[in-house]
C-alpha cells in the first residue's frame, strides 16, 4: 500500500493505512509526533493558534498554513516547519521569538507559537513594510495582549522600520546566495537531503486505504480523477484541494472516497487567450499574484481592484491552500454563502469551464453555476474577460470587524461610461449576502443604461428600482434584513460616489466615497510610566519570566501532557431542548460506532451529581454534572461518550438518542425575564440619603447589555491519570480547590487520593473559575469507571453552547436633574441574568461600584438576581464592576444629551466630592493635557460639520474600581544549599497576568538576590491545598504578601548565621546555613486580614470615526490614564491594561451572541460567527499613561491591581460612537436630546441603523 511522505523539521515521516480520514496535520504533529508546541483552539482556521510553515515541494516558497485544516495525507512532498524547529533552548531562540518576548507580546502565551509561525512564514517570503506586516496579521487571535505589543514586535522586522530588530548575526534571516530570498537553511538543507525531489515524485497516483475504511487517492492528472470516480462511484466522494472549506461549513464525517487534487498541475497557472484563463486549482494566494501581475496589462487593469478585494478575504494561511474551485464549490452547495470569489467573477461576467466524466468541457456563466449539479464534475478554469478603460469597477465588502470575516453584504459594480456625456453604456451590479438567489440587480442595470450616471435624478431613480427589486431574506445569525437592505443601497451609492468626477460631487458628500477600514494607516502606541531604578527589581519593567518559553512553544499547558497508553477521550452529549423532561436516553447506536468505548449518564455517578461544591460565595446552588431529568437550558450536558479518539467521541455524541416530554419554549432575554416577578429576587439594595428638589427635568429609561464569551485560546480541557493512590487530574482551572472538592464529591473518594495540578492556563478571564469543574469531574468519572487515562478536550462549539458567559444585565431608571445636570434623585434597578440558577452573582464584585465615582447620596439602587432559561452564567473579566461602571457612565451621557450640557461638566458636577473628586480631577488634568482634548474637540466638531457621511465622536469615561479582598492562599519557598537557588510554589494560577514574574521580582527584592536565581514551579493540590480562586485581579498582590512573609521568615532564620559571618554573599550564607541545619524551606499563608482596601481610578478618552452609510468604525485614538500605584512591573501592567481594554472594546463593538429565540440554541457558536477584535480593530493610536507618584499601601508594595479595571474603561468607545451617531442623526433633523437605546454591542449593524439614514438623502450635490 502507498504512503504519503513528508518532512517535519527536516525529519522524514510517512503515513498510510494507520491514519484515518479526519487526522489533521495538527493532530499528527501533536499526538503522533508529540510536537505539542503547535497549539490549537477553534479547529476551523479562525484563531491561528495552529499555524505552521510549509514548503509544498522542494524549492517552493515557505508559507503559513493552519495545521488544523490540513489532512496529514495531503502533505505529500511537503517540508513542514513547526515552532520547535524555529528556535529552542538547545539551538538558541529565533529573533522573532526573542523580539515577541522582549516586547511583552505574550501573556498567557497560548497564542504565541502561532504568531511566531505566521510571522516566520511571512518573513520567509518577502521583506514587508510595517503597514504590510500589520495588515498581514489577520490570521491570528490573541485574547490577552490587545495586539499592540505583538504588532510592535513584528514591525521591527519591516523594511521601513526606523528601529529594526538586530538580525544580522542570525542565520535564520540571512539572504540565500542561491535564491536571493530570505532563507533559514544552509544550502545543504535547501536541497532536501532527506527526501529528494525524485523520492517525492514516485507514481502519479497514490492510494491509501485509510484506517476508517475510506479511500484516499492523490492524483496528478485530471483523467485519474474520473478513472477513480468511475471505479468507486460518485455517491460519496470529495475532491480535496486545500480542505479549508470545512472551516466555513464543518464536515462531521468525510465521504467514502477522497481524491487529493492539490498536485494536479493542469488546474494551476494561467494563460491569456482572448480571456484570462486561470486554473481553478490555484490557491487564493496564487490568484492574488496572478491578479497583481496581470493588472499591469491592458484590459486587465481591473484586477488591481480584485486584488485589493482579495486582501479582505479570509487570511493568509487559508489563502495559501484554499483554492478558487474550493471556494466556488462552497457557493454551489450553499448558495447563501457570501463567496467573495464568486462575487468578483460574477461582477465581470466571468465564465467557468466544467469538465464532466465524458471528457466534455462545458462553459457556463456564474449565474448558471449556482444551479449546476456538480456531481462527478471538475471545475477546470475560470475565464475572466478583457475590459477596456471605459469600464469602471468598484467592489465592497462589509464585515463585522476589520479583517478575517465573511461578508455581511458585499457588492461589485461595473460601469461602462461614455467619457463625454457620462451616460451608462453597459453595467453589472452584483451582490452577495442578501439572499441565496439575489446575486444581480438586472432591473437596476436596465434602468441605468442610457442615463447620465452622476445626476441626483438618476441616482434616486436607480436607488428606488434597486430597493424594489432586491430580495433580502433572513439568514440567522447574519444581521437583520433591514440592515442588509440598507447596506445594499448604501454600497450602490458609495460606488457611484467613488467614481463620480470630483467636480460633480459636493464637498460634504465626498466623505461617503472613502473606505474607513482599508484606508486606516499604521497603528501606533505610547506607554508612559515611571520606574525607579533604585528599587529594581521591584518596579522594574521586566519581560515575563516564562515569556520566552511561551514564544518558543516550550511552555506546557494541560493538553500538552503527553499521551500515555490506553488513553481514552470523552465528550458531552448535550440536550437538544431548552426546557423539558428526559424520558429516555438511548446510547445503543453510539455504542455501535467503531472506536466508542462507553457511555455514562447521571445514574453512573457514584457520588453527588453536582459540580458546584458549595456552599461558598460562588456556589449557592448545585448545578448538575449531568442532567438527570429536567433539562434547564439548550445544550445542557446529559451524558458522556468515551471513545478511542476525540474525533470519534465528538461524532458519536450525535448518535445518542434522547426523548423528551413536556418541551417548552424558553425565556432567553433578560429584558423579558426582568418583568416576571417569579424570576427575580432582590440581591442587594442601597437607599439614598437625600433627595434634591431643584428639578429641571425627569427622565426614565432602560439599558441592556448582553453576554460575552470569554474566548480563551485554550478551551476547557482535562487529563486524568489513574495513579497508585487514586487519581491525578490535570485541569484547566483558576481554582484548584474547587476542582479538587468536586472530583472528590462526585466520585465519592477521599480528597487525599486525588491530586489536581495546573501548570498554567491559556487564558481564563473568569471562564475557568467554576466551569472547569464540570469537565474535570466528567473526565475523572471516565478514568474512575474504566481505570484508564482520559482526555476531555471540550470543543470551541461545546464551550460556547454548554457553558455560561458574562452575565447579561438590564436596568430601569428614573432620574431627576437640575439645570446643571446634577442628579436630584436616581431610582436605579439592575437585573442580572444568572441563567437558570443563581451562582456566581454579578454584583458581588460591583456592590460598591454602582455609583462609580459619583455622589451616591441621592441614588436608590436595587439589584435583582434574575433567572432565564439559559446556561448558568459565569464571571467574566471585571464582572459586576463593568456593568455598574457602564450604567453610571451611560447615565452621565444621557443627562448631557437630555440637558444639552457638556458631558465632561456633567460628570464633574456629579462627582463624589468627599471621596473621589481629588483623584479624578488630578487624572483628568493630566489626561486633558496629554490628549490635547480641547483642540481635538474643536477639530471633531469641524469634521462633523464638513462631512455628511462620516462622523466622529470624542468622549470620556471615568472609572473607580475597588478590588474585593481575597481569602486564603499559600506560598512555599525553598532554597537549595548547593547553589543558593530558590524555588517557589504558590497558590496563584499563572494565566497570563504575570503572577510568576511579579512573585520572582518580589522575592528577589526582599532577599536581594538576582531574579535568575528564582524559579516558580507548578501549582497543585498537594503543595497548595484549600486555596482560594485566582481571580478578581488580586491574587498577584496576595501572593506577593505571602512571598514577603516567607522572605522575612527566611531572613529571620538566616540572621544568626549571617551575624557570625563577614558580610557573606548569598550562596555562602545559604551553604553555611544548611551546614548549620537551618530549615531552608519556609511557608506562609495570606488571607483577608493581610490585605487592605483601596480604590483604583482611571479616565479614558476615545476618538472614533464611523461610516454613516455602512456602520463601519475606526477607533482613531484612545488615551487612557490609570492609577496602578507603584507597579511591581510596569511592563506587565501595561499589558494588563491594554489587554483588558481591548477585551472590553470587543464586548462593546464586535462580540454579539445570537440565539434562536424559539429553541434557545446558540447560533453564534464558532470563530466563524462570533467575532472578537483583531489587530486592525484596536485603537489606531493607543496611549496609556500610568498616574505619576501613585502609591497604594506598604502591604502590597505600593502597587494596585491591573488585570480587570481597564475592561470597564472601554465603555468610552461606544460612548464616543454614540456622539458620532448623534451627529449623523442631526443631519436628518433628529435632535441630540432625543434619546435612543442601543442594547448590547455597538455592531456595524446597530450603528448604521441608529444613524437613521434615508435613501432620499443619497445625493451627489
Ligand atoms: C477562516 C476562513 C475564513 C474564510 N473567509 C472567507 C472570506 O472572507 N470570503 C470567502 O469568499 N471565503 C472565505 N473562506 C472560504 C475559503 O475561501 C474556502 O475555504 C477555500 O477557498 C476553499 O478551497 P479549498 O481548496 O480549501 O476547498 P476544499 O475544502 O478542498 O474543497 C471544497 C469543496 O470543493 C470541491 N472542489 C475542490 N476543487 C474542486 C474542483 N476543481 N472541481 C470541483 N470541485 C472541487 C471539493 O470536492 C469540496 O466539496 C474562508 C475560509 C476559512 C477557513
Ligand atoms: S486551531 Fe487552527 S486556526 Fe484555530
Ligand atoms: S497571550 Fe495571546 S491569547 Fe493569551
Amino acid at each position: 500500500m502507498d504512503r504519503v511522505r513528508f518532512l517535519v523539521n527536516g525529519v522524514e515521516h510517512t503515513v498510510g493505512c494507520e491514519i484515518s480520514s479526519d487526522t489533521s496535520l495538527l493532530e499528527y504533529l501533536r499526538r503522533w509526533l508529540e510536537l505539542r508546541g503547535t497549539k490549537y483552539m477553534c479547529q476551523e482556521g479562525g484563531c491561528g493558534a495552529c499555524v505552521v510553515s510549509v514548503a509544498k515541494h522542494p524549492g517552493a516558497p515557505t508559507e503559513a498554513v493552519n495545521a488544523c485544516l490540513v489532512s496529514v495525507t495531503s502533505c505529500h512532498g511537503w517540508e513542514i516547519t513547526t515552532i520547535e524547529k524555529v528556535g529552542n533552548r538547545l539551538k538558541g531562540y529565533h529573533p522573532l521569538q526573542k523580539c515577541l518576548y522582549e516586547n511583552n507580546g505574550s501573556q498567557c502565551g497560548y497564542c504565541s507559537p502561532g504568531w511566531v509561525m505566521a510571522m516566520y512564514s511571512l518573513l520567509k517570503k518577502k521583506k514587508m513594510t510595517m503597514l504590510e506586516i500589520e495588515k498581514s496579521l489577520a490570521s491570528n487571535i490573541c485574547r490577552c495582549t490587545g495586539y499592540r505589543p505583538i504588532i510592535e514586535a513584528f514591525k521591527k522586522f519591516a523594511s521601513d522600520c526606523p528601529d529594526p530588530y538586530p538580525i544580522l548575526d542570525i542565520e535564520d534571516l540571512s539572504i540565500c546566495k542561491k535564491t536571493g530570498d530570505v532563507c533559514s537553511k544552509t544550502c545543504d538543507e535547501y536541497d532536501w537531503c532527506v527526501v529528494s525531489k525524485e523520492d517525492v515524485k514516485q507514481s502519479s497516483v497514490i492510494h491509501i486505504k485509510l484506517s476508517d475504511n475510506r479511500d484516499w487517492y492523490r492524483v496528478e492528472d485530471i483523467s485519474d480523477v474520473f478513472r477513480i470516480l468511475d471505479a468507486h462511484g460518485t455517491d460519496s466522494y470529495m475532491l480535496v484541494a486545500g480542505n479549508t472549506a470545512k472551516g466555513a461549513y464543518p464536515i462531521l464525517e468525510y465521504p467514502r472516497l477522497l481524491i487529493d487534487i492539490s498536485g494536479v498541475a493542469s488546474l494551476k497557472g494561467c494563460f491569456l487567450d482572448q480571456n484570462l484563463v486561470i486554473g481553478a486549482g490555484n490557491t487564493l494566494t496564487d490568484l492574488m499574484e496572478i491578479f497583481d501581475r496581470m493588472s499591469q496589462t491592458d484590459y486587465f487593469k481591473y484586477l488591481k481592484t480584485f486584488n485589493e478585494h482579495l486582501h479582505l478575504v479570509a487570511h493568509i494561511p487559508v489563502k495559501n491552500i484554499g483554492t478558487i474551485a474550493g471556494n466556488l464549490m462552497i457557493k454551489n452547495r450553499h448558495n447563501e454563502f457570501s463567496s467573495d470569489v464568486f462575487l468578483l467573477f460574477n461582477a465581470v461576467g466571468a465564465e467557468l469551464d466544467i469538465l464532466n466524466d465524458r471528457g466534455i468541457v462545458n462553459r457556463i456563466s456564474m449565474q448558471h453555476f449556482l444551479k449546476e449539479n456538480m456531481q462527478g464534475k471538475v471545475i477546470l478554469n475560470v475565464l475572466l474577460p478583457p475590459l477596456n478603460n471605459e469600464y469602471k469597477i468598484v467592489t465592497y465588502k462589509i464585515m463585522p470587524r476589520a479583517q478575517n470575516a465573511h461578508a455581511i453584504v458585499h457588492s461589485g459594480f461595473v460601469y461602462k461610461i461614455d467619457p463625454y456625456d457620462k451616460k451608462v453604456l453597459d453595467c453589472r451590479i452584483v451582490y452577495g449576502g442578501l439572499s441565496p438567489a439575489f446575486i444581480r440587480a438586472n432591473r437596476t442595470e436596465r434602468y441605468l443604461i442610457g442615463r447620465r450616471l452622476f445626476t441626483n435624478e438618476t441616482l434616486q431613480g436607480a436607488i428606488n428600482v434597486l430597493d424594489n427589486e432586491m430580495v433580502v431574506t433572513e439568514e440567522p445569525p447574519q444581521p437583520s434584513v433591514e440592515y442588509r437592505r440598507k447596506l445594499a443601497l448604501s454600497l450602490f451609492y458609495k460606488g457611484l460616489m467613488s467614481l463620480c468626477p470630483p467636480e460633480l460631487l459636493g464637498a460634504r458628500y465626498r466623505s461617503g466615497a472613502g473606505r474607513l477600514r482599508e484606508s486606516r494607516s499604521l497603528s501606533d502606541g505610547k506607554q508612559i510610566f515611571d520606574t525607579n531604578p533604585s528599587l529594581w527589581p521591584l518596579n522594574q519593567p521586566l519581560p515575563k519570566v516564562d515569556g520566552l518559553v511561551q514564544c518558543a512553544g516550550e511552555a506546557k499547558y494541560t493538553e500538552d501532557v503527553p499521551s500515555i497508553p490506553k488513553e481514552v477521550f470523552a465528550a458531552f452529549v448535550l440536550s437538544t431542548v431548552a426546557l423539558g423532561t428526559i424520558q429516555k436516553i438511548d446510547a445503543s447506536r453510539a455504542l455501535l460506532e467503531p472506536g466508542v468505548v462507553a457511555f455514562y449518564s447521571a445514574s453512573d455517578i457514584p457520588g453527588q451529581n453536582s459540580f458546584t461544591p458549595g456552599p461558598s460565595i460562588a456556589f449557592m446552588n448545585d448545578e448538575e454534572l449531568l442532567c438527570q431529568k429536567e433539562v434547564k437550558y439548550y445544550n445542557q450536558p446529559l451524558g458522556i461518550i468515551v471513545a478511542e479518539t476525540q474525533k470519534v467521541a465528538d461524532k458519536a455524541v450525535n448518535f445518542v438518542k434522547v426523548t423528551y416530554t413536556n418541551v417548552r419554549k424558553p425565556v432567553l432575554d433578560i429584558k423579558v425575564a426582568k418583568s416576571d416577578p417569579k424570576r427575580n429576587k432582590i440581591y442587594f439594595a442601597a437607599t439614598a440619603t437625600k433627595t434634591g428638589v431643584d428639578i429641571a427635568k425627569v427622565f426614565k429609561g432602560e439599558g441592556t447589555m448582553y453576554g460575552q464569551y470569554h474566548f480563551c485560546m485554550e478551551t476547557l480541557v482535562c487529563v486524568t491519570h489513574p495513579i497508585e493512590e487514586g487519581l491525578k487530574v490535570y485541569a484547566t482551572t483558576q481554582w484548584i480547590d474547587s476542582v479538587h472538592k468536586t472530583v472528590s464529591r462526585v466520585l465519592k473518594i477521599q480528597q487525599n487520593k486525588i491530586e489536581v495540578t495546573v501548570r498554567r492556563l491559556g487564558g481564563a478571564y473568569g471562564f475557568k473559575i467554576s466551569r472547569p469543574n464540570q469537565v474535570a469531574a466528567a473526565c475523572s468519572l471516565v478514568s474512575y469507571k474504566l481505570n484508564r487515562p482520559c482526555r476531555f478536550i471540550q470543543s470551541l462549539k461545546t464551550n460556547m453552547r454548554a457553558v455560561g458567559k458574562r452575565l447579561p444585565s438590564s436596568n430601569n431608571y428614573e432620574v431627576a436633574v437640575n439645570s446643571q445636570g446634577v442628579i436630584q434623585y436616581n431610582n436605579l434597578e439592575l437585573y442580572e441574568d444568572n441563567g437558570y440558577v443563581v451562582n456566581e452573582p454579578l454584583t458581588l464584585f460591583g456592590v460598591d461600584i454602582y455609583f462609580n465615582c459619583y455622589d451616591k447620596s441621592s441614588w436608590n439602587f436595587k439589584v435583582y438576581d434574575t433567572i432565564t432559561d439559559t446556561t448558568s452564567n459565569t464571571w467574566c473579566r471585571s464582572p459586576g464592576t463593568l456593568e455598574n461602571v457602564a450604567n453610571a457612565e451611560w447615565l452621565m451621557e444621557r443627562i448631557a444629551y437630555e440637558m444639552n450640557l457638556d458631558p465632561l461638566n456633567v460628570r464633574l458636577a456629579n462627582l463624589d466630592t468627599v471621596n473621589h473628586e481629588a483623584n479624578i480631577t488630578e487624572l483628568l488634568k493630566t489626561l486633558k493635557t496629554n490628549s490635547q482634548y480641547d483642540e481635538r474637540k474643536v477639530d471633531v466638531d469641524k469634521f462633523n460639520s464638513e462631512n455628511r457621511w462620516k462622523k466622529r465622536g470624542l468622549r470620556h469615561s471615568f472609572l473607580r474600581w475597588s478590588p474585593l479582598l481575597s481569602p486564603f492562599l499559600e506560598v512555599n519557598m525553598s532554597v537549595y544549599a548547593d547553589d543558593g537557588t530558590i524555588v517557589i510554589t504558590h497558590s496563584g494560577i499563572e494565566m497570563g497576568q504575570g503572577i510568576d514574574t511579579k512573585a520572582v521580582q518580589t522575592c528577589a527584592y526582599y532577599l536581594k538576590v538576582p531574579v535568575e536565581k528564582i524559579q516558580i514551579k507548578s501549582n497543585d493540590s498537594v503543595i497548595s491545598p484549600n486555596a482560594f480562586v485566582s481571580g478578581g485581579s488580586v491574587t498577584t498582590q496576595n501572593v506577593g504578601i505571602g512571598i514577603k512573609k516567607c522572605c522575612e521568615e527566611l531572613q529571620k532564620r538566616l540572621e544568626p548565621i549571617k551575624a557570625k559571618m563577614d558580610d557573606p554573599v548569598w550562596d555562602d550564607l545559604i551553604r553555611k546555613a544548611s551546614e548549620s541545619e537551618v530549615d531552608l524551606q519556609v511557608h506562609a499563608t495570606t488571607g483577608i486580614a493581610d490585605t487592605q482596601k483601596y480604590d483604583i481610578y482611571g479616565i479614558t478618552l476615545a476618538e472614533v470615526e464611523i461610516d454613516v452609510l455602512t456602520g463601519e468604525w475606526n477607533i482613531i485614538r484612545v488615551d487612557l490614564i490609570e492609577d496602578v500605584g507603584r507597579s511591581v512591573n510596569p511592563e506587565i501592567d501595561i499589558g494588563q491594561v491594554e489587554g483588558s481594554f481591548i477585551m472590553g472594546m470587543g464586548y462593546w463593538t464586535t462580540e454579539e451572541l445570537k440565539y434562536d429565540q424559539d429553541t434557545g440554541e446558540l447560533l453564534t457558536d464558532r470563530s466563524w460567527s462570533y467575532k472578537v477584535p483583531q489587530a486592525r480593530d484596536i485603537p489606531q493610536d493607543f496611549r496609556i499613561y500610568f498616574r505619576k507618584k501613585s502609591y497604594s499601601n506598604d502591604v502590597i508594595l505600593g502597587a494596585k491591581a491591573t488585570g480587570e479595571p481597564a475592561t470597564c474603561m472601554a465603555v468610552a468607545v461606544p460612548i464616543a460612537m454614540r456622539e458620532a451617531i448623534v451627529a449623523a442623526r442631526l443631519e436628518n433633523g433628529l435632535p441630540s436630546n432625543q434619546w435612543f437605546e442601543i442594547d448590547g454591542p455597538y455592531t456595524v449593524e446597530k450603528i448604521c441603523l441608529s444613524c437613521a439614514i434615508r435613501k432620499e438623502d443619497f445625493k451627489f450635490y
